[in-house]
């Protein structure tokens, strides 16, 4: 009902109006005091609307305030402005307002009016207290209550208008801070001041400095202060006493500790006390420096400082020695000497024993006498001592001895190691190693244990060694020590002095040489794959000459040499390269050979002429029987090579022929026509292959086939053969 009522209400001017014309002419908006303003004051902001109407009436309209796009205010009415009204404007109201008039359904919007806000209102600074002691802590807060957070405050510790802490904190969910600054020793009167800075956008907005109430800071403990006895001038000698105090506040309870500091050095300290001595026996030279007195407690810490100037009674004394070197028996000179020459007690010491009471000293020394030496010089009760001096005292080396780690000979290239020693005099002993008198290498030796030169000799060497010390008579030289330096046969090489083909019974001559090698040179020539040497001989020279005489087909084949000394024993023995020796035949061989073969042919020929006419005669009477030829003839033709006998005495079968003067050779099936035997015969194959001259015969001596054949002539003049055997494939017949 009421709903309904209000409804129409609302709803009847609406119908009236839609009679009439509007329109909406011009919409703006207005700032005041303007569009930038204080922060803190108060803003109006006004949107202004015309609107013109066909009615007398005014019209009913919406107007909408925005800020940022957001909807702040929405009224209906029918003035011609509306307003919002901002109290006290802050930072967080700065933005883009806009406002919107709606009538009926027209509607329009203005163009965005920007607001800014200057500055930040001043903070509020509170300290939790007004009176602090050192080491104590004060809790500042620092509050911008107007503003919204997030805001940048800044607080800082002043003293003076000198600012000596500063800290810095953004806070994101209030508008306050609480920060504490601790107080330190320096700290007197203080104050604390803040400020706050806010940021919007681009821009920052700074509040000014807001100054907190003072603070006053009490002592806890005051500053050390030194108090020296003497007073004024000290003297070396003088008993010093540095005594150091401090005040302390009755409130104090925390403990605290002072010390007196000598440079880095605590020399004294107390803890709990007020006050701390340090006070050594007598003031010295060493004494002299800037001494710290230091009061701490756990966060407290002060500091004062004090140089000390001491003035020297004598100066340092100085041990003067007549020399640092000498040799064994040697006069010393010692003496004790102090600038401006004060009277003073003096001891002079080696090592921890006094050698005497007064100021100088001499005697005669030995080498115990090398050592550390130094004085003691007094005066009143000062006591000072010299900086130290050394003595070394030498014993002249002794003949040094020189000898090598290899028993007799060195071979060439080898390590050798050379020593050189001498057992007495006083180290450091110097070696120099001399060859053939130029002395190169040296080794310092601490000990008298031998010097090692470390050697590869090449050749026979001559070694001496010198050894020295710092003794004034000089250096002694050793023996000499001659090291033999034998050098193994490197390179062999064999080759023919004559021909490398030699006819048989002539002589070959092979020399073996090698490039280097001591001597005597070991040689020996070896046919190849034989075992045992063909000829060994020793010489003292690099070369060696094997006269074979008088060769044979035998001695035919591949020889090579071996030389070796004593240094070829550690090492493998060298071979020579191969060459290879031919023995031929000599042509009167050759020719014997040929005659020899063709007369057994001839005999052959006539053997077999007779048998067959044998056979014949006898075939008159009994039925003629063929018989065939006995067993293969290749044995007997391996036996006729191995054999020499055998051979020979085919052949003087054969020569049975007068015809041993006619050396024309004929193949044997040229001989189909034996006329010349005179005799009645068949043609019967014979087949009789050229004898090869270079095999058959080579074995044998000239002198033995003369013999043999000679034999054999008288055995065929004799008797009679009984049969042939079959020539063969074989070389020549064989007669049984
Ligand atoms: C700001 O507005 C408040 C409340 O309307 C008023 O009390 C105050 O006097 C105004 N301040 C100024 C400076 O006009
Ligand atoms: C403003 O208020 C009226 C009624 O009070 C409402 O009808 C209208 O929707 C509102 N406008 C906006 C933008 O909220
Ligand atoms: C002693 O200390 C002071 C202060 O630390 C320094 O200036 C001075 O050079 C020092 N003197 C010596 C001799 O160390
Ligand atoms: C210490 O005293 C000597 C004289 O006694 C003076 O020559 C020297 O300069 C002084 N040293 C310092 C650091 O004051
Ligand atoms: C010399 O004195 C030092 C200490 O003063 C001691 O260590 C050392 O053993 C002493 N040497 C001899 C040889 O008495
Ligand atoms: C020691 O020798 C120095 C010279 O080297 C000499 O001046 C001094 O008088 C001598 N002192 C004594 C006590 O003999
Ligand atoms: C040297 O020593 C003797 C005896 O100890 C003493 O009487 C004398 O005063 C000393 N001299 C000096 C210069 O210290
Ligand atoms: C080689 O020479 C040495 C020394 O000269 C001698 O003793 C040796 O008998 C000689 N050897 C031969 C094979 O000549």
């Amino acid at each position: 009902m009421y709903l309904a009522l209000l409804g129409m209400l609302w709803f009847c001017p609406r119908l009236k109006g839609q009679e009439n014309s509007f329109t909406i002419n011009m919409i703006e908006m207005k700032a005041e005091p303007g569009w930038e303003v204080e922060n803190g004051k108060n803003l109006t902001l006004k949107c202004i609307v015309d609107i013109s109407s066909t009615s007398k009436l005014q019209s009913q309209h919406q107007v909408l305030f925005y800020k940022d796009d957001i909807l702040l205010k929405n009224v209906t009415s029918q003035n011609k402005e509306e307003a919002i009204f901002i109290q006290a404007a802050r930072i967080y109201d700065r933005g883009n307002y806009k406002c919107t008039v709606i009538l009926n359904n027209k509607e329009k919007t203005t163009k965005d009016y920007s607001v800014s806000v200057k500055g930040v209102p001043n903070p509020r600074v509170t300290v939790d207290k007004v009176e602090v002691m050192e080491g104590g802590m004060v809790t500042v807060e620092c509050a911008v209550p107007e503003e919204k957070p997030p805001i940048y405050f800044i607080v800082e510790k002043l003293e003076m208008d000198i600012c000596k802490q500063r800290k810095e904190k953004t806070i994101l969910h209030n508008n306050y801070v609480t920060l504490e600054f601790p107080i330190e020793e320096q700290d007197n009167v203080l104050i604390f001041q803040c400020q706050a800075k806010i940021s919007f956008g681009n821009f920052l907005e700074a509040s000014e400095f807001t100054k907190s109430d003072l603070v006053t800071v009490r002592e806890t403990f005051s500053i050390p202060s030194f108090q020296i006895t003497p007073e004024g001038e000290i003297t070396e000698g003088d008993p010093l006493k540095l005594k150091c105090t401090i005040r302390v506040t009755h409130m104090f309870l925390e403990d605290r500790e002072i010390i007196i500091q000598k440079d880095r050095e605590i020399v004294a300290y107390a803890k709990h006390g007020t006050e701390v001595t340090y006070s050594p026996p007598i003031a010295k030279v060493e004494h002299i420096g800037n001494y710290t007195c230091k009061v701490e407690s756990s966060k407290i810490s002060k500091v004062n400082s004090i140089f000390i100037n001491i003035t020297e009674l004598f100066s340092k004394p100085k041990l003067l020695i007549s020399s640092n070197h000498l040799d064994e028996g040697g006069k010393l000179d010692l003496s004790c000497q102090i600038a401006g020459s004060p009277l003073a007690n003096f001891t002079i010491k080696k090592e921890n024993t006094t050698i005497t009471n007064s100021q100088n000293f001499t005697k005669r020394v030995w080498i115990y006498d090398s050592g550390v030496y130094r004085c003691l010089a007094a005066v009143r009760n000062v006591i000072k001592e010299s900086d130290p001096v050394r003595l070394y005292v030498f014993e002249i080396v002794s003949k040094p001895r020189i000898f090598h780690n290899s028993r007799s000979e060195v071979i060439k290239g080898q390590d050798l190691e050379v020593y050189c020693q001498s057992v007495n005099g006083t180290p450091p002993i110097i070696y120099y190693l001399c060859k053939m008198n130029t002395c190169k290498s040296q080794k310092e030796m601490f000990t008298h244990e031998p010097a090692t030169f470390l050697e590869k000799p090449t050749a026979t060497t001559e070694y001496t060694c010198i050894a020295k010390n710092y003794h004034s008579q000089g250096s002694v030289t050793s023996d000499i020590l001659n090291v033999v330096v034998i050098v193994p046969v490197s390179r062999v090489n064999l080759s023919n002095l004559l021909h490398e083909e030699v006819e048989s019974g002539q002589n070959v001559a092979l020399l073996c040489s090698t490039d280097e090698g001591s001597w005597p040179i070991h040689y020996k020539f070896y046919k190849h794959n034989a075992v045992v040497p063909s000829y060994e001989t020793t010489l003292n020279d690099t070369k060696a000459i094997w006269d074979n005489l008088e060769v044979s087909k035998k001695d035919e084949g591949q020889y090579y040499c071996t030389a070796s000394n004593r240094a070829n024993i550690h090492s493998r023995i060298s071979k020579s390269n191969i060459i290879t020796v031919k023995v031929t035949l000599a042509p009167w061989m050759k020719g014997l050979i040929a005659v020899v073969i063709i007369g057994a042919i001839i005999i052959a020929l006539v053997v077999v002429a007779r048998w067959y006419f044998f056979k014949k005669s006898k075939a008159k009477q009994m039925p003629v029987e063929m018989s065939r030829p006995g067993p293969p003839p290749n044995s007997n033709t391996e036996k006729m090579q191995s054999d020499p006998n055998v051979e020979a005495n085919s052949h003087s079968g054969l020569g049975y022929n007068d015809d041993t003067g006619n050396h024309t050779m004929k193949p044997a099936n040229e001989q189909k026509e034996p006329d010349h035997l005179n005799m009645d015969v068949e043609y019967t194959e014979v087949e009789v292959l050229t004898p090869d001259l270079h095999k058959a015969p080579e074995r044998k001596g000239t002198e033995t086939v003369y013999s043999e054949i000679r034999k054999a002539v008288r055995q065929l003049g004799l008797s009679d053969l009984p049969r042939v055997t079959q020539l063969g494939q074989g070389r020549t017949g064989i007669l049984e």
